[in-house]
């Protein structure tokens, strides 16, 4: 892993605790996990705030280069404890150049971030022993092997203990299945050998955090399952995960939060079973040919709007109103009522939608 390079911070109060304020996203993202370390987290009023259920707390984070382009702009991401944050979004919609914030490897130019509680890059030096990353691959030598690498990068890391060094990188080899290339040079390792080392390198000792930047790249079908896998089983010991990429049926499956990145703005966020709920969920009732007015007043007085028929089908979006509450007026209205389903869109519908056509939503 790089050294991270000192920068400015920026001069927010750190205070200021705002809520992130996104239109489409439910505000309780830091609720507790079922299945996750929700049980881990203090109790609200702990005296410490709400602060410390969150591994990942940015605020207003904001990226302008020198060009003039705002890369990521007033970014508020919320990653409770515990959480499998899927970080997603296109190519170039600013993914990259917020985990570089995040691990101080490049300084905001307005905004910050805090790992595991505390103000980066300040922080730096007592937070990322406990944060693994992978971000665009540490910096290996092409002429030395993947093991002599991973010693290389566990001895320059002055917080390893040197008499677990040669368990602990055998167990990180082990673990991404690297133990039979693991004398190679790493130049004659392909895409997926580096990545696998680079994770392996994440590994070498046990993290509350990990950040991985697109770790499935470059990755067969096989390879990524193992990834999803690997995930899923460093969530459940009890890992904070941030993960991204622009491929979401890659690592939707492993995700306990979503956040999506559109040309730099973080436009959804949310637990993933929730997160897109405020999206156009519908409701579909079918009802006979003579009960559609009525049916359709039923729902125009629930506050649906715009109910739309169809033969004997009436479609309408149900916002805040829960489905029961529909099929209690319809049937008290006398309403026949022959069918009612509720339509979630699918994240991918939703992704398509917030980012644009240029979402490469194939595998
Ligand atoms: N060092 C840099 N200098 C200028 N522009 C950059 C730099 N790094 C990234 N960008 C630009 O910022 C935008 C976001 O890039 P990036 O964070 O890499 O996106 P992603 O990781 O989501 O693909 C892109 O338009 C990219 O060209
Ligand atoms: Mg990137």
């Amino acid at each position: 892993m790089p050294a991270p390079t000192t920068a400015p911070s920026a001069s927010v109060p750190a205070s200021a605790v705002p809520q992130p304020g996104l239109p489409t996203a439910r505000t309780s993202s830091t609720g507790n996990l079922p299945g996750r370390r929700g049980d881990h987290a203090p109790a609200a009023g702990a005296g410490q705030g709400s602060q410390t259920d969150l591994a990942i707390r940015t605020h207003d984070l904001t990226k302008q280069f020198r060009s003039g382009q705002v890369a990521v702009s007033k970014v508020n991401i919320e990653v409770p404890r515990g959480a499998v944050y899927g970080f997603l979004g296109p190519n170039g919609s600013g993914k990259t150049t917020t985990i570089r914030m995040l691990l101080g490897l490049v300084g905001p130019s307005d905004g910050y971030a805090e790992l595991l509680g505390e103000r980066m890059p300040t922080a730096s030096a007592t937070v990322l022993p406990r944060v693994g990353a992978l971000v665009e691959g540490p910096a290996f030598h092409p002429y030395l092997s993947g093991r002599a690498n991973l010693e290389r990068l566990d001895a320059a890391d002055g917080t390893t203990r040197r008499s677990t060094r040669k368990a602990r990188i055998d167990a990180a080899l082990a673990r991404l299945g690297l133990g039979a290339a693991a004398a190679k040079p790493y130049r004659q390792y392909s895409l997926g050998m580096k990545q696998r080392l680079g994770l392996a390198a994440a590994l070498l000792r046990p993290r509350d955090l990990l950040i991985l930047d697109e770790p499935t790249n470059g990755l067969d079908p096989q390879g990524t399952r193992e990834v999803r896998h690997l995930v899923r089983e460093l969530a459940d010991a009890g890992t904070t995960v941030l993960v991204s990429s622009h491929l979401l049926t890659e690592i939707e499956q492993v995700c306990t939060h979503i956040g999506i990145m559109s040309r730099g703005n973080l436009v959804l966020q949310g637990p993933r079973e929730t997160v897109t709920e405020a999206h156009e969920t519908v409701v579909v009732v079918t009802t006979s040919p003579d009960h559609r007015g009525s049916a359709v007043e039923v729902l125009t007085g629930l506050g649906l709007t715009a109910p739309e028929v169809a033969g004997t089908t009436i479609t309408a979006a149900l916002g805040d109103v829960p489905p029961e509450r529909v099929s209690v007026a319809l049937v008290h209205a006398g309403v026949d009522l022959l069918g009612l389903e509720v339509h979630r869109p699918s994240l991918e519908s939703v992704f398509v939608r917030l980012t644009g056509e240029g979402f490469d939503v194939a595998r």
